[in-house]
């Protein structure tokens, strides 16, 4: 196939852009990676400060990852997770995960993504509430602007806004609160103290308006990512817990994103100070390498799968590739080079320095705020024509060998976890040139 060709995406379904525009303009054919870096089929190299889609996170290169994939193809290339068995290392990684995982973890579920992962959860804590005697429990709360994947339960999850409609969303009954981002949604003037209480009593209400026993559970990132990046207020997650308690909702944390390190602790909940009932993870899992997630449990929902088994005899849900061997072997190997290497102490060390550097970006007049943790960072453009500055930038950002993520006004930063000092600096740097780059008046 010529470069060209591929620059083209004659037949791709390329997701989550304008289908006219790429078959117009074509896509950035990627051929290869190496650390923090890709390079395209024109030769051009970028700095892949999304890490492909929030997900590469020990860069793309890692021999060991390599290496723990071709060993287990050549021992066992396939095998399942049901009907009484299962491989090995599916069998381990579900032990480290449940040692490792935010929270009590009782059982793990593998899936191929975070969408199943969510969707699982979904029929997980129906699931639960029917063996509890409470069926009515149907109804699910999410954020504004949340995602949480696009098979069907992850995408009535998700707010889509008009292009969920248009596929006929949600199929769930999902009732949503504000997002806590100050910017966005902050009254002039409230303290970070008053904005929480304002959105735990916004949570209550929802709650007491559709219902305390028809409510399943509140599905949150602990840092909203493809949202752009929303960091919460301290003392956010304390105030929300306060009521999720109150009513016995259960709280699924969505850490597809901030699992794994990426907020410079394991786990998001960790940085944040939440206690879920249950966790999906996906992307940085298996270091993006392969297609891999997971669903962790507390015991209280074991006990209700383990229940509802003596009931029927089984557990009727799976995927013929979760937990497929080869992502298996992968996953264990991430999550060994993490300790080994202290790859999360690097991300909080990186990350510090990161936002930093883009202290300069938020005295920009471009720019309207900068949300950052860890290595994960939202560069919120203003105006009424910030939309459309988020496109130009990501379009200038590449080229000056910098790939961005643009989510709604917010230009979106989450590099390898592995990235150096010095790349750090070259990151912010093509950043902050693009940014000026955008807000400079045309010449002529
Ligand atoms: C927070 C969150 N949850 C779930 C998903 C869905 O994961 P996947 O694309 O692996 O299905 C994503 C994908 O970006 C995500 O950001």
């Amino acid at each position: 196939m010529s470069s060209d060709t591929e620059q083209r995406a004659v037949s791709l379904v390329n997701s989550f852009t304008n289908l006219n525009r790429v078959a117009a303009d074509g896509v950035r054919s990627i051929v290869s990676g190496a650390g923090v870096f890709v390079r395209d089929s024109q030769g051009q190299e970028y700095l892949d400060a999304i890490s492909g889609l929030w997900s590469t996170s020990l860069g793309f290169s890692e021999p060991e990852l390599v290496a723990a994939a071709a060993e287990q193809l050549h021992r066992l290339p396939s095998y399942h997770i049901a009907i009484d068995r299962a491989s090995d290392v599916a069998l381990q990684l579900c032990d480290r995960l449940a040692q490792a995982g935010p929270g009590k973890v009782a059982r793990v579920l593998l899936t191929n993504s975070g969408s199943e992962a969510n969707d699982t959860q979904v029929k997980l804590l129906r699931y639960y509430w029917h063996w509890k005697g409470e069926p009515g429990r149907t109804t699910f709360i999410a954020r504004e602007r949340a995602f949480h994947g696009s098979t069907l339960g992850a995408a009535s999850l998700s707010d889509l806004g008009p292009s969920g409609a248009a596929f006929g969303l949600p199929l769930l009954d999902v009732r949503r609160i504000s997002a806590p981002c100050r910017a966005w949604n902050a009254l002039p003037g409230e303290t970070d103290a008053e904005f929480t209480a304002r959105l735990a009593a916004e949570l209550e209400n929802v709650i007491t308006d559709a219902g305390p026993d028809t409510i399943a559970g509140i599905f949150l990132e602990p840092v909203m990512g493809a949202a752009g990046v929303v960091v919460p207020p301290e003392g956010y997650y304390a105030a929300l817990q306060a009521v999720t308690e109150r009513y016995g909702v259960r709280l699924v944390a969505d850490e597809v994103i901030c699992g794994f390190g990426r907020v410079g602790t394991m786990w998001g909940c960790d940085a944040l100070g939440i206690e879920p009932s249950a966790t999906s993870c996906a992307k940085g899992l298996a270091g993006g390498y392969m297609p891999a997630g997971a669903v962790l449990v507390d015991a209280e929902i074991a006990q209700a799968l383990l229940g509802q088994s003596s009931r029927l005899g089984t557990f009727a849900h799976g995927f013929t590739t979760g937990g497929h061997p080869v992502a298996a072997a992968v996953a264990l190997r991430t999550l060994e080079l993490l300790e080994e290497r202290d790859i999360v102490a690097n991300a909080a060390r990186c990350g510090a320095l990161m936002q930093q550097r883009l202290r300069e970006a938020a005295e920009l007049p471009v720019v309207s705020d900068v949300r950052s943790i860890g290595l994960l960072a939202g560069v919120e453009l203003g105006g009424p024509a910030a939309r459309d500055l988020v496109q130009k930038a990501v379009g200038i950002a590449a080229a000056h060998g910098l790939l961005v993520r643009g989510a709604g006004t917010t230009l979106c930063l989450c590099p390898p976890l592995v990235i150096s000092e010095d790349e750090v600096a070259l990151m912010t740097g093509r950043l902050l040139a693009a940014l000026s780059e955008l807000a400079a008046p045309v010449p002529g």
